[in-house]
């Protein structure tokens, strides 16, 4: 009794000895009702009251009754209320016409108060499951919400923290000669920005930005003598010192992740030239990995703005651009144009973030 209470039904019919005799009916049976006399009132009402049922007479002035549950189920706000079509057209084409237009059951006049009851209370557990199967579906959305969320921020966690690891080994790598990780870092935004200018996709992009960080580690392999040598190398230590390139490959080789094999082309082609006059294997052009070639000059820049441990005056902003200019049959000619399109932002970059650490890029 308390549900029927709270239970609302729209009678909605021109003829109001109808609508007398359904309401006492129903008010009988413990439910609230509501009435319209009329199809656009009908809407109007369904829209304001929000009832659980809607008992509607086909033959009205204005909107007939299928004009009305038409509008009712095309509106997202009613088309979840059941509707009763109520007629005294009991032809099958009317029938099949109310069905059609989205009734969920119909009823004949005069309306038998028994078989009202049982429609209504059936039409009633039918909208409870629906209204759980909403509410459950709106929860669930929610809920997917919620963990898209969460899987983003772990996601973004799990990226810095990786980001950071392969800084931290960088680092390590090259704490011999290097006083803080600020060159690891700037090789790889400089390259993302790089890559980015060349019009790479964004998963091209992050790849490099990731992998770059990489490409001194074979250096671990390199001894000290050479490494931190305050001196030009003899021919036999420069060949000991472009073995990095080897060292870092094989370290990194082998494995399934993206990133890796990037990191594996990265440390291995570096050095190579754009003329074949690079090491360790003389590639030529386009032989070597795009990867290579953007960590080449970007490479060149951060190491003439730096100290080195043979060098102890660094290169300003403009001296490096005349000094990779004076380069430039070494670099890729479309990789040279873009660094060139945004050499502002290297200066700006490492104006902002230099450490002013002894650099060394062998
Ligand atoms: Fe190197």
């Amino acid at each position: 009794m308390e549900e029927r209470e709270s239970t609302k039904i729209l009678i909605a019919d021109d003829d109001k000895l109808f609508i007398r005799i359904t309401t006492d009916m129903l008010e009988k049976m413990g439910y609230l009702c509501v009435t319209a006399e009329d199809g656009l009132s009908a809407l109007e009402m369904a829209g304001r009251e929000k009832p659980d049922i809607i008992l509607l007479d086909v033959v009205m002035p204005g909107l007939d009754g299928f004009e009305v549950v038409r509008r009712l189920k095309e509106n997202i706000e009613t088309a979840h209320i059941p509707i009763i079509l109520v007629t005294i057209l009991s032809d099958r084409n009317s029938r099949i016409r109310g069905l059609s237009a989205g009734a969920d059951e119909l009823l004949s006049k005069p309306v038998d108060e028994t078989e009202l009851g049982v429609r209504i209370k059936n039409l009633l557990k039918i909208k409870r499951y629906e209204d759980y199967l909403v509410k459950h579906g709106r929860f669930l959305e929610s809920m997917v919400r919620d963990k898209t969320l969460e899987l983003k921020e772990a996601y973004e966690k799990t990226r810095n923290a990786y980001m950071d690891t392969i800084y931290k080994l960088s680092l390590a790598v090259e704490y011999r000669d290097r006083e803080t990780g600020n060159h690891i870092k700037r090789i790889s935004i400089f390259s993302r920005i790089l890559a980015r200018q060349l019009g790479l996709s964004e998963k091209k992009v992050e790849e490099i930005f990731f992998a770059s960080p990489m490409h001194d580690i074979g250096k671990i392999g390199i001894p000290d003598s050479i490494l931190l040598k305050p001196a030009s190398l003899t021919e036999e230590e420069f060949e000991t010192m472009k073995t990095h390139t080897t060292i870092g490959a094989r370290i990194l080789h082998g494995s399934d992740s993206e990133i890796v094999r990037t990191a594996e082309a990265i440390a291995l082609t570096h050095h190579e030239n754009w003329d074949g006059s690079g090491y360790p294997q003389g590639l030529k052009g386009e032989d070597i990995p795009l990867s290579g070639r953007i960590v080449h000059i970007v490479d060149v820049y951060d190491a003439a703005r730096s100290k080195r441990p043979y060098r102890k005056e660094r290169h300003t902003h403009e001296e490096t651009l005349m000094i990779i200019k004076d380069m430039e049959r070494v670099f890729d000619p479309k990789v040279f144009d873009a660094f060139f399109e945004c050499e502002e932002v290297f200066r700006r970059l490492y104006d902002e973030n230099e450490g002013g650490e002894p650099i060394s890029i062998a």
